[in-house]
C-alpha cells in the first residue's frame, strides 16, 4: 500500500538540516516540501541544493501545503517557534530538547493539545536498528529483571567541531541538555520512566575556545551551565543507574550505556546514532555481539564517514509522526515521551543546586516497539551524501 505523504517545512537551516533535508528521501510518508531561516542566506542555499521552496519563517509558518513544522532552531528558541507554529494549526516535531525549561515543554504540550496538534521531539535515535534490536532482546527477556546499568559519556565538547557552538554552553545546553537527551530516551525505550534522580554539577572551565573553522574561530565563550555531571537515576522499575556526563575531558571520547540484569548485562550501541551491535551476556556467559538489521548499517555519517555504529538517520521521528497521523495511532517520539525525559534531565540541574532529590511527576510509557517496521518504511532511494 502506497502511504499517505504528509507535507514538511523545515524552521531552521544550520548544520542539522542537512541530516533532515538529505535523509528525508529514503523514507516514505514524508516530503519535505520548504525551509526557513531568519538567515535568509542559509534557507536559499538549502534550498537550492536539496529542491526544495526557500522562504521566511512567517511564510513557511502560513504555507497552507506545511502540514508538519521541523524545528532545527537552537534549543532557546525552540519555545517560541514551536509556539509559533502550533497557533499556525501545524504539527510541531522540535529538535531536542523540547524546551530549555520544563514550563517551556510543558507550555508546548498544553499549547498542542488545546490546538489540536501533534507535538513530537527528537531524539529518534532509539528508533534504529541498534536501538530497536536492544529493546527486543529487553523484552524478550535477555537481562530479566533491571537491576543497574551505566550512562557514561566523557568528551572534549562541541567548540572544535561545530561552526557556532555558543548555544552548547547557554543555557538549554550542557551535557546533560544536549547528549543526556540520547541516553536517558534510550534507557526509557528499554526499561521504562524515570522515578527521581539525584547529582551534582560543576564547570571545569570558566569560558570555551572556538577551534572550529569558520567565522567563530577564536571567539571565546563564557560557560553559563555544568559541564561535568554525575549522578543517578532511579527508574520506576526499581533500577537504579548511575551517570557521569562531561564536556571536560580532552582527550576522552568514551561512551557507555549498560544494563545490568537479574539474568544478564548488555552492552548498548551509541544512542547518537541509529546502528550498532549489542553485546549480550546471559548469565555471565562471555559477551555475544547481537547485529541489528542491514537498515541501519545503510549510510555512512555525515560528520565523521565512518559507516555501522554511527548511522544517522535523523528524520525518522518525523517519518514515524506523519506516518502515525495518516494511520490515526500514536507516534513513538512523542510530547509525553520529550516532556518526561525533559523533566529528567532538568532535574540533574535542580538537583545539584538544592542539594537533594528530585522526584520525576510527568507521567510517560514506554513507546511502542518497532517489529521490522523501520525497513518497511524504506523507499529503496539512497539518499544523496550530506
Ligand atoms: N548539529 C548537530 O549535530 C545536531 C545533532 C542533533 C541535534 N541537534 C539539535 O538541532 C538543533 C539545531 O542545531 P544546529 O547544530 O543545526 O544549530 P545551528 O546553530 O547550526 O543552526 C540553527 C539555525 O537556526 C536559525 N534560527 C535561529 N533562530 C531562528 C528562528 N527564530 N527562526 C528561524 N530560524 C532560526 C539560525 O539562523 C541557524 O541557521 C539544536 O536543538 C540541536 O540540539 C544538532
Amino acid at each position: 500500500m502506497i502511504p499517505t505523504t504528509l507535507r514538511a517545512g523545515v524552521l531552521g537551516c544550520g548544520n542539522i538540516s542537512d541530516t533532515y533535508l538529505s535523509r528525508a528521501r529514503t523514507f516514505e510518508g514524508l516530503e519535505i516540501v520548504a525551509c526557513a531561516d531568519t538567515d535568509a542566506g542559509r534557507a536559499a542555499a538549502q534550498a537550492e541544493r536539496y529542491g526544495v521552496r526557500g522562504t521566511a519563517p512567517d511564510a513557511l509558518l502560513a504555507d497552507p501545503e506545511v502540514d508538519i513544522v521541523i524545528n532545527l532552531t537552537p534549543p532557546r528558541a525552540h519555545a517560541t517557534v514551536g509556539a509559533a507554529a502550533i497557533a499556525a494549526g501545524k504539527h510541531l516535531y522540535s529538535e531536542k530538547p523540547l524546551g530549555v525549561s520544563l514550563e517551556e515543554g510543558r507550555a508546548l504540550a498544553t499549547a498542542a493539545r488545546a490546538a489540536g496538534v501533534r507535538l513530537g521531539c527528537a531524539p529518534d535515535t532509539f528508533l534504529g536498528g541498534g536501538h530497536q534490536l536492544a529493546r527486543k532482546l529487553v523484552d524478550e527477556g535477555a537481562i530479566g529483571r533491571p537491576i543497574s546499568g551505566a550512562i557514561w559519556f566523557a568528551t572534549r565538547g562541541m567548540e572544535h567541531w561545530h561552526p557556532d557552538p555558543a548555544f552548547f554552553f547557554q543555557a538549554g545546553g550542557g551535557p546533560i541538555l544536549d547528549i543526556g537527551a540520547y541516553y536517558v530516551t534510550a534507557l526509557v525505550n528499554l526499561i521504562g520512566p524515570v522515578k527521581r534522580v539525584m547529582a551534582i554539577g560543576t564547570r571545569g572551565f570558566a569560558e570555551r575556545l572556538v577551534t572550529s573553522e569558520g567565522p567563530k574561530r577564536g571567539t571565546r565563550l563564557p560557560v553559563e551551565v555544568d559541564t561535568l555531571v554525575v549522578g543517578a537515576l532511579e527508574f520506576a522499575c526499581g533500577a537504579v543507574v548511575p551517570l557521569t556526563a562531561t564536556w571536560d575531558v580532552f582527550a576522552e571520547t568514551t561512551f557507555r550505556l549498560e544494563l545490568y540484569g537479574s539474568e544478564g548485562t548488555m552492552l548498548l550501541p551509541d544512542p547518537n546514532f541509529f546502528g550498532g551491535a549489542t553485546r549480550l551476556s546471559r548469565g555471565g556467559a562471555p559477551f555475544e555481539r547481537v547485529e541489528p538489521s542491514a537498515m541501519a548499517y545503510a549510510r555512512p555519517n555525515r560528520r565523521t564517514g565512518r559507516g555501522e555504529d554511527v548511522a544517522d538517520y535523523r528524520i525518522l521521528g518525523v517519518v514515524d509522526l506523519a506516518r502515525a497521523i495518516a494511520e490515526g495511532r500514536p507516534h513513538r517520539c512523542s510530547g509525553d515521551l520529550a516532556l518526561h525525559v525533559l523533566e529528567v534531565l532538568c532535574a540533574f540541574d535542580r538537583s545539584a543546586r538544592e542539594g537533594r532529590h528530585v522526584a520525576i511527576e510527568t507521567p510517560c510509557e514506554r513507546p511502542a516497539a518497532l517489529s521490522g517496521g523501520d525497513l518497511a518504511w524504506w523507499s529503496g532511494r539512497e539518499a544523496p551524501a550530506a
